[in-house]
């Protein structure tokens, strides 16, 4: 995990939390218009993918307790993970890429809609991603990955001195290679070779001379449609379309996409395909139904998009009619550490994944609300150009006095609590009743990123092991790990 040079250690501050009065009378506890629906409050809980999928794709047993757990809380809108909208194998992995997945998003939604009594509106992100391999072995790579060429030939020949490699068999040079010093091989491959040795091969929208990568804005509208389309089927309040983080919607938006096919190089060409996508995905839904977007208020990562780039994004979205702007930051491959052998890289181990995800180890600024004044700014810029469109700020938000202070300073419309409310999922109501020092804070040292990390079911640490002899729970790792948290009798 990337970590600051000199981290300072910030203390989870003391907080005062308000009455029920307070409560009742403060703006998060408002309601606000998303496009064609109300919610309750402005109080949001973010898309976080807790690892219970089948293999598959399916709903499990598990989804819906981890959703109706949140559902409790009854937050203003909770917002279902990442779920895939091909109908191709991506692991435990929520899917939506095919009618066989609607009776079990069918049942999530029911399941929620009576957790929360009707009280939270429900919305699922959906995402499309590109091939991520795992670091391979350095000798099956040189033996059986490596697409030998001619330019490997004669690059080996040059940095050798030796024209003998240029007749030499395959097997000669892969065993080179293979034994080869850093020099010759980073004189040998090419930039994305040595990335796909020394990270596992990964492909990018601007893999162009790949005919499916080439074709991604001939096929991502309809297939960002019709997922759309399922989702109101199943019975969502709405969609959120993921554009944010190491994803194919992500990588148009990004400066660093350079495509020359009209989908690249300058910003209104880079938001082509994110619109065009909206634009189909609104034709499937109608006006009625809500579509939001998630995207990146910076990327964080060396010539990526800064905050002026996000305000045309915000400003463009609004002006096609998205219902709401959720914003986060960082959280790309491009910053990646390398991974272990045998791993796939991930998105959440660089800079830009601090950022996206930020723990108590900071610097001056510290985790909470780091990103506030960038959404601020966002917001500014959309209201400014004369759209209402709401706005989501999240990203280390855990006390109400934080999130009230956001909403009276106009810095956003709504306030998201991902980790805190993975800490306790019934902060929303806690804090409503008037009895918000029962809250059980989160200490932002992500160790449910750890877990996200490693593909294993997301818990958090200061309530997993509580009470495992109670009757009945569901429990993972031997037991040693509950997978839900512990009711709370208001
Ligand atoms: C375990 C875990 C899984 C996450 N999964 C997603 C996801 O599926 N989609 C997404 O946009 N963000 C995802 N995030 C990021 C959160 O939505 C949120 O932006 C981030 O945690 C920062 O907010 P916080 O400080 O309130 O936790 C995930 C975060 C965590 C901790
Ligand atoms: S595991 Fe840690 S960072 Fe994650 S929600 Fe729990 S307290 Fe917060």
């Amino acid at each position: 995990m990337w970590k600051f040079k000199n981290p300072i250690r910030h203390a989870i501050a003391e907080t005062s939390w308000p009455t029920a009065d307070e409560a009742e009378r403060s703006l998060l506890f408002q309601p606000v218009r998303i496009g064609p629906l109300e919610l309750e409050s402005r109080t949001w809980v973010p898309a976080m993918v807790p690892w219970r999928a089948t293999d598959d794709g399916f709903v499990t047993q598990d989804n819906l307790d981890w959703y109706r757990r949140f559902a409790a809380g009854r937050p203003g809108a909770l917002v279902v993970e990442a779920t895939g909208v091909r109908d191709i194998p991506s692991g435990p992995l929520l899917r939506i890429g095919h009618d066989r997945f609607l009776p079990g998003l069918k049942q999530l939604v029911q399941t929620v809609k009576e957790a929360s009594g009707g009280h939270s509106k429900l919305f699922i992100q959906i995402i499309d991603f590109l091939s991520v391999k795992r670091r391979p072995e350095r000798e099956k790579y040189f033996e059986r990955f490596l697409e030998l060429s001619e330019r490997h030939r004669h690059a080996l020949a040059e940095v050798t001195n030796d024209n003998r490699w240029l007749s030499a068999s395959e097997t000669e040079v892969r065993n080179y290679l293979n034994a080869a010093t850093d020099e010759i091989i980073e004189y040998v491959l090419s930039r994305r070779e040595l990335e796909s040795l020394r990270f596992g091969y990964r492909e990018s929208v601007t893999d162009v001379d790949l005919p499916h990568v080439r074709d991604l804005p001939k096929v991502l509208p309809e297939i960002f449609a019709a997922a759309a389309l399922r989702a109101r089927a199943a019975g969502f309040d709405g969609v959120e379309l993921h554009y944010a983080h190491a994803y194919t919607m992500a990588g148009f938006l990004s400066a660093l996409n350079d495509r020359s096919d009209g989908y690249g190089g300058p910003r209104q060409n880079r938001v082509r395909l994110p619109l065009e996508v909206y634009r189909a995905v609104r034709k499937q839904v109608g006006d009625d139904y809500v579509v939001g977007v998630r995207y990146l208020a910076d990327e964080v990562i060396a010539g990526g998009n800064r905050i002026d780039d996000a305000e045309y994004f915000g400003i463009e979205f609004a002006r096609a009619g998205f219902d709401f702007l959720s914003l986060s930051k960082g959280g790309k491959f491009e910053d990646a550490q390398q991974p272990k052998v045998g791993q796939a890289v991930y998105p959440y181990t660089g800079q830009s994944g601090y950022e996206c995800m930020p723990t108590v180890l900071s610097d001056e600024a510290g985790p909470f609300g780091r990103s506030v004044p960038l959404v601020a700014a966002i917001k500014q810029a959309v209201n400014r150009a004369g759209f209402k469109t709401p706005v989501v700020a999240t990203g280390g938000i855990s006390t109400f006095e934080q999130a009230e202070s956001i909403l009276q300073n106009r810095q956003a419309d709504i306030v998201g609590f991902a980790r805190q409310a993975l800490a306790d999922p019934d902060w929303f109501v806690k804090v409503k009743l008037g009895r918000g020092a029962e809250v059980r804070r989160c200490t932002y040292t992500n160790y449910c990123e750890a877990l996200d990390q490693a593909h294993r079911p997301v818990t958090c640490k200061l309530w997993d092991r509580a009470d495992l002899d109670e009757p009945g729970i569901a429990t993972v790792d031997e037991g040693r790990r509950r997978l839900l948290a512990p009711e709370w009798k208001a």
